[in-house]
């Protein structure tokens, strides 16, 4: 929420939702008004028949134009419709409007779902779903409460000004305004988050392609070996939600003899329990497999369901509302999030209005089909020994529909089978390791290098052996540059950047597909290199170099490091004929470079190592052997960049 771009995106959506919960209220009421109860159905069906229709072309629709101004323009033609409503008489246009409305929602949803991943990083995704999720159900139980105060409102509004002295008894129509401001709000809130266009922006909209785009969704859908099995989870827990739903009012009067205040009890703990699973998502997902957890939560809410149409007592009801909101609130946050992990940004918005079709489908199909289905199995009374068993209709349809989910959880168990399957099927392959000689000029780095890829190559390592700067033909061309003795004018950011340069070469060419293939890397100089002479010595700063040497190298760090010490004089002297560009440098650079380093180790003991240089070559070379098996399968190293430079350089790993 510190995020000012996911904020406003949340907000938009939390008080749009908040007025299409009062509108979907505001509605049935207008419906019942005008055409009794027949209108009320027929309003809801006009709602939903969109769903089928428009669903899967809006996906295509999304992927092709530009997503924030699609949600803009849904956004103000939803609050001009709903403005319109109590203006024009008659059911027809309450239809009309009910399936256009239906519509735009159907086209900003998938914009939504499919511009989340543009400003939430990769990390904070499942976070971001379930607040959006909450964003979308929470106001749900608070728009009803709205809904009574409105009328209350009305009547005050209509005492007191005269202008709304139409609005005495006409809380629907102050209802439907109010809800065509909230889209206003949204409007607003989209048009100033930050969004890239999305790369099809100017393309026009091109049936053939649409068409062809929609049959690589459904294809995606169908053929994906995950996506599919999470999808048929979906499918079945939506049908039975849909079932409980239009169940649920007679259950509760019949079986547990508590009245509409009952149900009403009833959806609120299973809201409530929805919530808390929507918020706990995300820390259950740090300690489970996503494909587990959404397998157990689809599987734990139909055996819930079984439980519920068990119970006797509004008491015994409400706690398992509770866990069946609860487990149906983490399997929804879940296998949202496998969605967007398992599809490719282009195919998103192709790929959730599948999984909204999907949806409503299941619940028009709940809806509709439980209640004509425990009517058909009609009431029945079993005498057993110990009494009478009572099995009306909705009971024993209640049990049908949590068997339904039960399938549709065991279904969806596949695509955790099929994950498995393939990671046995392809075991990844041994990364290699990677080691570094680090030291200042002359402190016999090529030496122990050379001796060192002897040693791994007699113990059957496959070795690969390279230098910076000038490990690749670029990087040669690059490195006559730097070193040239004539370019004494090279600017200290043009040399940083000139290593950082040969070391992107160095990495995409050599250092990556070598270790890929899992070899043994050896480099004469990496970053830590830069690090000491141009973020310290030369006084560039570690952020700034270390900041480019990262992008360079897409934050390829060495295994080890093993650095030689050994004094600037010395080492300049052993340095030998022609001294280069950088050798050149006076005015303490060494010394300087050399303070870097220790630096460097004492801030990095985890991958930084500090032999003496100034020893006989096999002596140091037993050292490097030693070094490098204690430290071989030890943890990857992260590395810490120091602040400052300390005076005095504490004590170092050797
Ligand atoms: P060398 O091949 O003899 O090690 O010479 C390379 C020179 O380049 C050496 O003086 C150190 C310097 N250097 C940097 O200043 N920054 C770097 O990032 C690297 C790799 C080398």
């Amino acid at each position: 929420m510190r995020d000012r771009d996911f904020l406003r995106f949340f907000l938009a959506q939390a008080v749009s939702s908040l007025g299409d919960w009062i509108g979907v209220i505001a509605l049935a009421i207008l419906a019942k008004d005008r055409a009794g109860y027949a209108g009320v159905g027929l309003v809801m069906t006009a709602r939903v028949l969109p769903g089928f229709l428009v669903g899967p072309v809006a996906g295509v629709v999304v992927d092709r134009w530009d997503r924030k101004k699609t949600m803009i323009i849904a956004d103000v033609m939803r609050g001009v419709i709903v403005l319109s409503l109590p203006f024009v008489p008659g059911l027809p246009y309450l239809l009309f409007a009910s399936v256009l409305l239906e519509s735009l929602t159907l086209v900003w949803g998938p914009a939504k779902d499919a511009s989340l991943p543009h400003f939430v990083p990769a990390g904070h995704l499942q976070h971001a779903n379930s607040l959006t999720l909450m964003a979308v159900y929470g106001p749900w139980p608070v728009a009803s409460i709205v809904f009574a105060s409105l009328a209350t409102l009305a009547a005050f509004l209509a005492a007191r000004i005269p202008i709304f002295g139409a609005l005495e008894g006409n809380e629907v129509s102050l209802a439907l305004w109010v809800d065509s401001l909230t889209f206003a709000f949204s409007a607003v809130m989209i048009s100033i988050v930050a969004m890239p266009a999305s790369q099809r922006t100017a393309r026009p909209l091109d049936w053939t392609e649409a068409k062809r785009d929609l049959i690589d969704g459904l294809l995606f859908v169908r053929d994906h070996k995950q996506v599919r099995p999470w999808l048929v989870g979906i499918a079945f827990t939506f049908v039975a939600a849909g079932g409980v739903f239009s169940l649920g009012v007679v259950f509760v009067e019949q079986v547990l003899g508590a009245g509409d205040r009952g149900f009403g009890f009833l959806t609120g703990f299973f809201g409530t329990g929805m919530i808390a699973g929507l918020l706990a998502a995300a820390a259950l997902g740090r300690w489970i497999q996503r494909d587990v957890l959404f397998s157990s939560a689809v599987v734990l809410a139909a055996l819930g369901l079984l439980v519920l149409g068990g119970v006797g007592s509004l008491d015994q009801a409400l706690p398992t509302a509770l866990i069946i909101g609860f487990c149906g609130g983490v399997g929804y946050s879940t296998g949202y999030t496998l969605m967007h992990q398992a599809t490719s940004d282009e195919l998103k918005g192709r790929t959730f209005s599948a999984v909204y079709t999907v949806i409503r489908l299941g619940i028009l199909v709940g809806l509709g089909l439980f209640p004509f289905v425990a009517g058909a199995i009609g009431d029945h009374e079993i005498s057993l020994a110990g009494g009478v068993l009572d099995l009306p209709g909705s009971r024993t349809t209640l049990w049908l529909a949590g068997l339904l989910a039960l399938g549709g959880g065991v279904l969806s168990t596949r695509a955790i089978r099929d994950r498995r399957a393939g990671e046995a099927a392809a075991p990844r392959p041994k990364r290699g390791y990677f080691i570094v000689f680090e030291g200042g000029d002359g402190a016999g780095k090529t030496t122990q290098m050379t001796a060192f890829a002897g040693w791994l190559r007699a113990h059957g390592e496959d070795v690969v052996t390279t230098k910076e700067p000038g490990g690749t033909a670029i990087g040669r061309r690059i490195r006559e540059v730097l070193l040239d003795p004539e370019q004494l004018g090279m600017d200290a950011r043009t040399e940083a950047l000139l290593y950082a340069a040969d070391r992107s070469q160095h990495v995409a060419e050599i250092i990556e597909p070598a270790l890929a293939a899992g070899k043994t890397v050896v480099s004469d100089r990496f970053v830590d290199s830069s690090l000491a002479y141009q973020g310290l010595a030369r006084g560039l700063g570690l952020e700034a170099i270390y900041g480019i040497s990262e992008w360079a190298t897409g934050g390829l760090l060495p295994d080890l490091v093993l650095y030689m010490e050994i004094d600037a004089a010395t080492g300049l002297e052993r340095a030998g004929a022609e001294p280069d560009r950088i050798e050149r440098e006076g005015g303490g650079f060494q010394e300087r470079v050399a303070h870097a380093y220790l630096a460097l180790a004492h801030e990095s003991p985890n991958r930084f190592v500090v032999l003496d240089g100034s020893r006989s070559v096999a002596e140091v070379h037993a050292d490097v052997v030693a070094v490098y098996e204690r430290r071989r399968g030890a943890e990857p190293p992260t590395l810490v960049v120091p602040g400052e430079l300390a005076p005095e350089p504490g004590p170092v790993p050797r």
